[in-house]
C-alpha cells in the first residue's frame, strides 16, 4: 500500500482536475444528440488519454466493467507513467449518458484517486445507499432504519417537522414503496432520473440544493464515488450490496468481497485520503454544464481533498 506521505494529493489534485475536464470536452460535443453510447466513449477516450499522462502507477478499481466487457478503462487496467505513487482510481468518464443524450440536467464527468488498496473494489451491482450531510451526530439515520423513521430521525436531529425535510430518490419502479412511505411522512421528494453520484452529493450541500438526504438503490461503482465526494465535502453514507443473482455474486467474490451483506460506511469504502474532481457536462444544481461559445469552451470543476476537507471550484477556459 502507498504510504499516506507518497500519496502526495497536493501536487495530484490538479492533474485529476484536467481529467474531468477533458472527459467533459470531448463529451460537450454529443449533448442532446440522442447518442449514450457516442457520448460515454468520447469521454472514456479523453479520459484515459489524460490519465496516461499522470505521473502515477494507477490501477482502476472502479471502471468502465470488467476486462472482457470493456475495451478502455476496465478494472484492474494499469494507468499513468508508471513513475509515480501506486494508487487506486474510481471513475465514471460520464456519469448520466441518458442525461447528456437528452441534454437534462447533472450530467458529470468524475474521478477520484486514493492511495493503493484503499478503495473498496466495488462489483458491478447494485447498492442501497443512504446518505446525508455534514453536522448530525454519528449514525443519527441507519439503513436498518425504514424510510420513515429515517426522515423522523433526520427532522428531529435538526429541530424541524418532517415536512421540512426533503429526499433525493430516483425515480425507478423498485424505489415506488419507499417513495410513498417517504410522502406518507409529509417530506418532500426530489425525484431524479439518473445520476445518484449528484444526488449524493448533493447533500453536502443542503443549503445550495435543498437535499438533506439521498436514499435508495444504484450502481455499486456509482456508491463508491459519492462516498469519495462526502468523505472531502463532510456528510455521512452507507451502502449495501445488492445481487439479483449468482452471476453478481460471483462478481462480488472476484472483487474479493467475502461478506455479501456487509453494510459499509462512508469511511470503509474509501478508507484513506482521497482527492476527488466532477466537471459538469449538462448545467445542473451542482456545476454549470460545458459552455461551447464560438471562441471558447468552458467548464466547472469541483476539485476536493479529504486531508484538508478543501472544496475548489475551478472555471477553465480554452479556445476552440
Ligand atoms: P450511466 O451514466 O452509466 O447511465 O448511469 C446512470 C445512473 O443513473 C447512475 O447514476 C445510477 O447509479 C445508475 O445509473 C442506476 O442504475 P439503473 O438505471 O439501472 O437504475
Amino acid at each position: 500500500m502507498t504510504s499516506a506521505s507518497d500519496f502526495n494529493d497536493r501536487m495530484l489534485s490538479l492533474g485529476l482536475a484536467r481529467v474531468s475536464e477533458a472527459a467533459a470536452h470531448a463529451s460537450a460535443r454529443l449533448i442532446g444528440r440522442g447518442d449514450e453510447k457516442a457520448a460515454d466513449q468520447a469521454a472514456v477516450n479523453a479520459m484515459r488519454d489524460q490519465l496516461n499522462r499522470l505521473d502515477i502507477a494507477g490501477t482502476v478499481v472502479i471502471g468502465e466493467g470488467e476486462r472482457d466487457e470493456a475495451p478502455m478503462l476496465y478494472i484492474g487496467e494499469e494507468v499513468g507513467t508508471g513513475n509515480g505513487p501506486a494508487v487506486d482510481i474510481a471513475l465514471d468518464p460520464l456519469e448520466g449518458t441518458t442525461l447528456t443524450a437528452k441534454d437534462m440536467p447533472n450530467a458529470l464527468t468524475v474521478i477520484a484517486m486514493a492511495p493503493r488498496g484503499t478503495m473498496l473494489h466495488a462489483p458491478d451491482t447494485y447498492m442501497e445507499k443512504l446518505a446525508i450531510g455534514p453536522g448530525y451526530p454519528k449514525d443519527v439515520v441507519s439503513l436498518s432504519m425504514s424510510p420513515r423513521e429515517r426522515v423522523e430521525a433526520l427532522a428531529k436531529a435538526q429541530g424541524v417537522k418532517t415536512s421540512d425535510i426533503t429526499v433525493c430518490i430516483l425515480e425507478r419502479p423498485r424505489h415506488e414503496a419507499m417513495i410513498a412511505e417517504v410522502r406518507e411522512t409529509g417530506a418532500a421528494i426530489r425525484l431524479i432520473t439518473d445520476g445518484d453520484v449528484a444526488g449524493v452529493i448533493h447533500c453536502a450541500e443542503p443549503e445550495i440544493t435543498g437535499i438533506d438526504m439521498y436514499m435508495g438503490q444504484g450502481g455499486a461503482p456509482e456508491g463508491v464515488l459519492a462516498a469519495s465526494a462526502l468523505k472531502c465535502m463532510g456528510g455521512q453514507m452507507w451502502g449495501q450490496l445488492v445481487f439479483r443473482n449468482d452471476d453478481e455474486r460471483g462478481r462480488a467474490a472476484k472483487a474479493g468481497i467475502t461478506d455479501l451483506d456487509k453494510i459499509y460506511s462512508r469511511d470503509e469504502m474509501v478508507r484513506s485520503d482521497v482527492i476527488f474532481a466532477a466537471t459538469g457536462v449538462t448545467n445542473g444544481s451542482i456545476l454549470s454544464g460545458v459552455k461551447r461559445e464560438p471562441n471558447y469552451i468552458e467548464t466547472e470543476t469541483i476539485l476536493m481533498r479529504s486531508k484538508t476537507g478543501s472544496v475548489r471550484r475551478m472555471i477553465y477556459r480554452n479556445p476552440r
